[in-house]
């Protein structure tokens, strides 16, 4: 469904017809299937508790984004694919690094590696594309100091990446990018193995894979999930989150005057909720009939829950279609919901609280240089952004951090 021209940061108006009159209706895919799509949040929530939705992708009527998907799947499906307790016995391994004490060790860390950025972004040229410069850096260091992957490497996990999530990537392309990757974190594993130092991959190569617990190439599935998974979607929430701010200038000055924890935090709430970027639906298969919405979903049938849907839902937010820093947007459904609800959301929380608090504060002149519609929109991927973000700032640009 294609976005309204000229409302770039707004889902497809087709899902707000949805949801006034066929909120669960049946939606014909690229491979002639008819699975169900939801586009209400109650509906959503509830059924995204519901135990009788499988997120298992081997499953016949499973509702594969494209033929890309579909191949990447097969070649490394991890546990965001799996049912518990299979699915909770591998999420629990990965769990600690990512919960909120744990996160919120990493803040100053976080602070620190945004403030160099930012010095790095000012000492040299502008106008500057801030998605290169900025908005992919930050997860990707974070992230790779978490697993214990070498930045050097960076380049080739984020062409790899981009090949993965791209619609149009062909089942070849996506399942040999898939195995390239995992090949890589397999050799990077075995390293680990005889050289095990202090981050997440050594830590599970030692713990798991030396024990029998998992084997090597698991490991690198599920490690590869973990560096898609975690610097992928923050990036793009940096750059269209910056950019969704530079577009609402009263609010944005605002939150460049304030640095009050509480503002910022809800600030990272709500561009969460307006924004909701992992616009590709949340994607299950049903184990048993379900009735909802006076419709009932059978056994083997597909759901899709449009999320972006869900957020713009005007029985769960008031006004949903404006952008307003100071509501309690929490119940958000952008990181997923129930059991498969996104791990990393803590260290997505710090990381764009600290952005956001830190790039307007340290160069208040920021701004696009050039018109928004010369923006290239990643309407082509099924996670929501930015290709390039050109801003330029005046000078002398900013206090020191
Ligand atoms: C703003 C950034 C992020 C957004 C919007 C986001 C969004 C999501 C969503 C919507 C899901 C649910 C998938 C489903 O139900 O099918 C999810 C799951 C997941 N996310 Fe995130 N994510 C973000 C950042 C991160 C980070 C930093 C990591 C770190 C590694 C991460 C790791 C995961 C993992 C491992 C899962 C699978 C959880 C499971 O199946 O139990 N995400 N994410």
């Amino acid at each position: 469904m294609p976005r309204a021209a000229g409302c770039p940061f707004d889902p497809p108006p087709a899902l707000r017809a949805l949801r006034a009159q066929a909120p669960v209706t049946r939606v014909r895919l690229w491979d002639g299937s008819y699975p169900w799509l939801v586009t209400r949040y109650a509906d959503q929530r509830a059924l995204l508790a519901d135990p009788r939705l499988s997120s298992d992708s081997r499953l016949p009527g499973f509702p594969h984004e494209n033929a890309g998907m579909r191949a990447r799947r097969r070649v490394g499906r991890t546990f965001v694919n799996m049912d518990d307790p299979e699915h909770a016995r591998l999420r629990r391994m990965v769990t600690a690094p990512f919960m909120i004490k744990r996160v919120e060790a990493l803040r100053p860390a976080i602070q620190r590696l945004v403030d160099d950025l930012i010095d790095q972004m000012l000492a040299g040229p502008h106008p500057v594309d801030l998605v290169q410069a900025f908005a992919l850096p930050v997860p990707s260091l974070v992230i790779g100091h978490l697993l214990g992957v070498p930045y050097t490497d960076h380049g080739f996990f984020q062409r790899t990446s981009k090949v993965l999530i791209n619609r149009n990537t062909s089942a070849d392309v996506a399942g040999h990018a898939q195995e390239t990757l995992t090949d890589y974190l397999d050799r990077l594993i075995a390293d680990k193995l005889a050289h095990p130092a202090d981050d997440l991959l050594s830590r599970l190569a030692v713990e798991r894979v030396s024990t029998g617990e998992l084997s090597q190439r698991e490991l690198a599935v599920m490690g590869s999930l973990l560096l898609i998974a975690g610097h992928e979607t923050t990036a793009n929430m940096i750059a269209l989150g910056t950019l969704a701010l530079l577009q609402h200038p009263d609010q944005l000055a605002e939150l460049r005057a304030s640095t009050d924890r509480v503002l910022i935090s809800s600030t990272v709430e709500e561009l969460l909720r307006y924004l909701t970027i992992v616009h590709s639906g949340r994607r299950r298969v049903a184990l048993a009939d379900i009735e909802i919405d006076q419709q009932v979903i059978r056994a083997g049938e597909g759901v899709i829950l449009a999320t972006e849907s869900g957020d713009r839902d005007e029985q769960a937010f008031t006004d949903p279609d404006t952008l307003d820093l100071l509501r309690d947007a929490r119940a958000h459904v952008a990181f997923g919901f129930g059991v498969h609800q996104c791990l990393g959301q803590p260290l997505a929380r710090v990381e764009l609280q600290v952005v956001y608090g830190t790039l307007f504060r340290r160069i208040p002149t920021l701004r696009l240089a050039t018109d928004l519609t010369d923006i290239p929109f990643k309407n082509d991927a099924g996670v929501y952004g930015v290709y390039e973000l050109p801003v330029t700032w005046s000078t002398p640009p900013s206090e020191t951090p």
